[in-house]
């Protein structure tokens, strides 16, 4: 489990409050020298529980935001189009709870339970991604969510496989693979109904991307001014592109593939700025943002509400999965 780290550092800005001993200060500085030459930190190393903290908010929020990520798209596998849609979503939630359980078990090793993570989740006291507030309206959203939510999901995770803490990255390795398919289905669902759909398939595209563009632009998280979390978190390697450099290169990317699909970006700011080497993009709405991940947002209520009767409904399962491991130990035992 990890080492019981002395809390050099309060809460909050990451500037410790107190002055360091002479032993901590030697024991800080050698922790950042190792992540200055690009060591990787093991559940068992030492580390400044300010550090612990941060991993453990944001491994468990990634986590909650994996598990509750499934439910705009479960909304729809009853009402997929074709049976090789239905299967490919089908594969693609699957996946996405298979995230959240190595997310909760990286968190795990950061000394929290799982349990303690999932009662905050219900007791709506912990984060999860403001994207997955929003509502599926029609079978275009499916799409719509695989191109730009796991579009953008992409772009922010790819990085975190370099995060300085090992079990995170090891988690992530193993996402980023499975959420390249889950991109690919989306664009390629949304290909076919541009192309061969009817003019009201192709509206529904549009419709969809138009809902859909902006809360994408938001998953990357506050301007960079408005962080208060990025500075701390890029100095001990766990963030390596900060929010702005990482929703730049998502636009630069998508603005391409929106062309390919036939649809337009709703943007009219959205130019390539030559002289920038990007495209300059209209300003996003934060009081949206900071409204939905107060709580306020579409569904906000409806998901915590469908977790939580979801966790209920399921404790047969974790009772008997108990009682069946119980029992395989004591028969181990007795053989
Ligand atoms: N939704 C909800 N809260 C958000 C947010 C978002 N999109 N972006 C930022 N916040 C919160 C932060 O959690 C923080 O609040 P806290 O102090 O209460 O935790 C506050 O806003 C300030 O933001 P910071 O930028 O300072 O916070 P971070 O340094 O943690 O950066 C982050 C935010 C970039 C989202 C970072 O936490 C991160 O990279 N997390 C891991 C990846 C992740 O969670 N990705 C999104 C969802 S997963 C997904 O989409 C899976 C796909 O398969 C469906």
């Amino acid at each position: 489990m990890y080492t019981q780290a002395m809390d050099l550092m309060p809460k909050g800005d990451g500037k410790p409050s107190v002055p360091l001993s002479a032993t901590e200060q030697q024991l800080l500085d050698r922790f950042e020298a190792r992540i200055d030459d690009g060591a990787f930190v093991e559940p068992k190393d030492w580390m400044p529980d300010h550090y612990r903290r941060t991993l453990v908010r944001q491994i468990s929020q990634h986590a909650h935001s994996e598990i509750v990520g499934m439910l705009p798209e479960g909304n729809w596998i009853t009402r997929a189009p074709t049976l090789k849609r239905k299967a490919i979503l089908l594969a693609k939630v699957q996946d996405e709870g298979g995230h959240g359980l190595y997310l909760y078990a990286a968190a795990e090793t950061l000394g929290v339970s799982r349990d303690e993570l999932i009662d905050q989740l219900h007791a709506g006291k912990a984060k999860y991604s403001s994207i997955f507030n929003y509502p599926t309206l029609s079978w275009a959203d499916v799409g719509v969510i695989g191109w730009l939510v796991d579009g953008a999901a992409i772009m922010n995770q790819v990085p975190l496989c370099r995060c300085s803490y090992a079990p995170y990255a090891r988690a992530m390795i193993r996402i980023c693979r499975e959420e390249s398919f889950h991109q690919r289905q989306g664009y390629d669902a949304l290909l076919v109904m541009m192309r061969d759909g009817t003019p009201r398939q192709r509206d529904m595209v549009q419709d969809a991307v138009n809902r859909w563009w902006w809360p994408s632009l938001m998953m990357f998280g506050p301007p960079d001014e408005a962080s208060n979390h990025s500075e701390q978190s890029m100095r001990w390697g766990i963030k390596r592109i900060s929010n702005d450099d990482l929703r730049q290169k998502f636009v630069d990317a998508t603005v391409q593939q929106a062309k390919v699909l036939g649809v337009s970006l709703p943007d009219p700011e959205l130019r390539w700025n030559e002289a920038r080497g990007h495209f300059d993009f209209g300003p996003i709405d934060w009081d949206e943002f900071w409204r939905v991940v107060g709580g306020d947002g579409p569904c906000n209520r409806e998901r915590l509400a469908d977790r939580a009767q979801a966790w209920d409904e399921g404790a047969w399962v974790r009772e008997a999965a108990l009682a069946h491991a119980a029992k395989s130990t004591t028969q181990r035992k007795a053989a």
